[in-house]
């Protein structure tokens, strides 16, 4: 990996019904995998057919994965909210791209958005702890 740290948070409208984490799992595995090589940590977040994913990794390791994210059907009106250079990382500990599900949860996706501009620290922070929640959910807790 070369080149410096970025943040990249964007949102965009799922094209298909995806009705449950499950539905997404093949997206999350192939991303994990990618990501995994190109030095790329992250988390994608969906609700009510909105992704927000929030993507670390050097620059051109950025630029590439959103130049396939561009190009991919299941999503469309795909929008940078935030991007910027960081000092570490904050999703380190994942390595991967964790998901998390809150189908009713719009009001939490709309506020999400709506900061990622003016404070994606908190939004990232909120994504956090929404990924921790849904492992703490699969794992029966
Ligand atoms: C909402 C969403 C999030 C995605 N996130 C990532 C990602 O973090 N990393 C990645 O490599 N691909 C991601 N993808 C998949 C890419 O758009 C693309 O399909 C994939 O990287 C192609 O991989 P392949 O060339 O190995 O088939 C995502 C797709 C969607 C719809």
């Amino acid at each position: 990996m070369s080149g410096e740290l970025e943040r990249l948070i964007y949102a965009s409208q799922a094209t298909r019904d995806y009705p449950s984490l499950e539905a997404i799992a093949g997206i999350v595995e192939v991303s994990d995998r990618n990501n995994r090589q190109n030095g790329v940590t992250g988390a994608l977040v969906l609700a009510d057919g909105v992704f927000l994913q929030v993507l670390e990794g050097a620059a051109p390791d950025i630029e590439l994965t959103l130049s396939r994210l561009l190009r991919d059907p299941r999503h469309t009106d795909l929008q940078v909210l935030q991007r910027h250079p960081v000092g570490f990382r904050q999703f380190e500990g994942w390595g991967l791209v964790g998901a998390a599900l809150e189908p009713t949860r719009q009001s939490v996706m709309d506020e999400l958005i709506g900061f990622a501009q003016a404070d994606p620290d908190y939004v990232v922070d909120r994504v956090r702890t929404l990924v921790a929640d849904q492992a703490s959910r699969d794992a029966g807790g």
